[in-house]
């Protein structure tokens, strides 16, 4: 294997545990990953001796909380290689960033007609603010398909994003696990004149990520999903759109000037950081980013194609026919996240006799319900990888489906 996991594993104290003397078998980190004990540690430190507001008081206390939450900032500029960490914009989740986009850019730039482009394997929060927009504006919404090994079917791109203002999609669907040629597509956008929005959830956790390389306008993704704590998204986007789009959200310090009359919006990124912040998560989620870097996002990522070759292997192995993976197999095209389906047992029954054998996985739609009835189905069941995970929870999960069958 790539990475010493066992020694990856001794980082997450929450692995160690047994619940009913059985080991936890954690395949939900594409729903949420687990934490190490450097980001723990950095969140309860900075709780028990240095908590200050940010950006607001003048004393010592206050002003090393402000470098602590900037520090982050900086970390994921370099983490995701923006060109100037201005470009780093925090909210609570990836989904507010996503409603950012579509509410300010959109509003600004977009009118009754106007096209905006998005695929088949969408999650919701690249779908429903869209839908939000068109109803009130009249904007047009086309999909891109699907191809029948999960891929996106680009035969008619052109076309479909001729007269488009922006291109949205997932760098890695976080139901089939297909991971999207993400440079391709922000090209394919340009050539229109559109923008290119890139939900970057569950790619950025598990891979190198370049956003001037990819040539993306905007990326979104969240912290609890890369080891980081929950409560906090990411939203990157190139300086020149940042600066020419309205705030999202009003009030606390967004603001360079209020009047009676009216107000002048603080420079970006602070325009859209109406509030207090989640300041002590913001400020441990530069842990996980050290973390990470340390082990190296491209180990991280040869790892998970390790992986996801003894999954589909396993799983192959163990149920043939019986066991349908809804994605591609071939394992540099996707990430370790696996949906199927098993003999003609309900998602939530596997996942309920799965959690007997302590194997977390999650069933349902995924947030994904255009694509589920896409697959003719109304949930899957998931089992989803990270870095700690290791080929003997494969086989565990592949002996607990076993124990799934002897019941159903
Ligand atoms: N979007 C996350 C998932 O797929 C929550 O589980």
């Amino acid at each position: 294997m790539t990475l010493d996991v066992a020694s990856i594993r001794r980082d997450f104290p929450v692995l160690a545990r047994e619940i009913n003397g059985k080991p936890l078998v954690y395949l939900d980190s594409a729903n949420s990953s687990q934490k190490p004990q450097v980001v723990i540690d950095a969140l309860t430190n900075f709780l028990a001796h240095d908590y200050a507001p940010i950006s607001r008081s003048a004393y010592h206390l206050a002003a090393q909380a402000t470098e602590s939450f900037e520090a982050t900032r900086r970390a994921l500029a370099s983490f995701i290689n923006a060109k100037d960490a201005a470009e780093i914009v925090f909210t609570k989740n990836a989904t507010e960033s996503m409603n950012l986009i579509v509410q300010s850019w959109g509003r600004a730039n977009l009118k009754s007609g106007d096209v905006v482009v998005l695929t088949h394997m969408e999650h919701h929060a690249n779908i429903v603010p869209w839908q939000m927009l068109a109803a009130e504006r009249g904007i047009v919404l086309r999909w891109v398909p699907l191809t029948s090994d999960y891929l996106l079917d680009l035969t008619n791109l052109e076309t479909l994003l001729d007269g488009a203002k922006a291109f949205s999609f997932t760098s890695m669907s976080n139901v089939l696990g297909t991971i999207n040629p993400v440079q391709q597509l922000c090209a394919a956008a340009h050539k229109v004149g559109a923008i290119a929005i890139v939900d970057g959830c569950q790619s950025v956790p598990h891979q190198p990520t370049d956003v001037q390389a990819w040539g993306a306008d905007f990326v979104a993704f969240s912290s609890h999903k890369m080891c980081g704590p929950s409560g906090v998204g990411v939203l990157w986007g190139r300086k020149q759109l940042l600066d020419d789009m309205p705030p999202f959200l009003g009030g606390g310090n967004m603001i360079s000037e209020v009047r009676l009359e009216g107000f002048t919006p603080a420079p970006a990124p602070t325009k859209f950081e109406a509030g207090t912040p989640a300041i002590a998560e913001v400020i441990a989620l530069k842990s996980a980013i050290d973390y990470l870097t340390n082990i190296g996002m491209a180990n991280i990522r040869r790892h998970e194609i390790e992986l996801s070759s003894h999954v589909m292997n396993t799983l192959q192995d163990r149920f043939g026919s019986d066991l349908v993976i809804h994605g591609p197999s071939n394992p540099e095209l996707r990430g370790a996240t696996f949906s199927f389906a098993f003999r003609d047992i309900h998602p939530h029954d596997i996942s309920q006799v799965l959690d007997e054998r302590n194997v977390c996985i999650r069933a349902g739609h995924h947030c994904a319900k255009p694509l589920m009835k896409l697959l003719g189905v109304n949930a899957t069941a998931r089992a989803s990888f990270y870095l700690y995970n290791t080929p003997e929870e494969v086989d565990l999960l592949a002996d607990a489906l076993d124990s799934a069958s002897d019941i159903f």
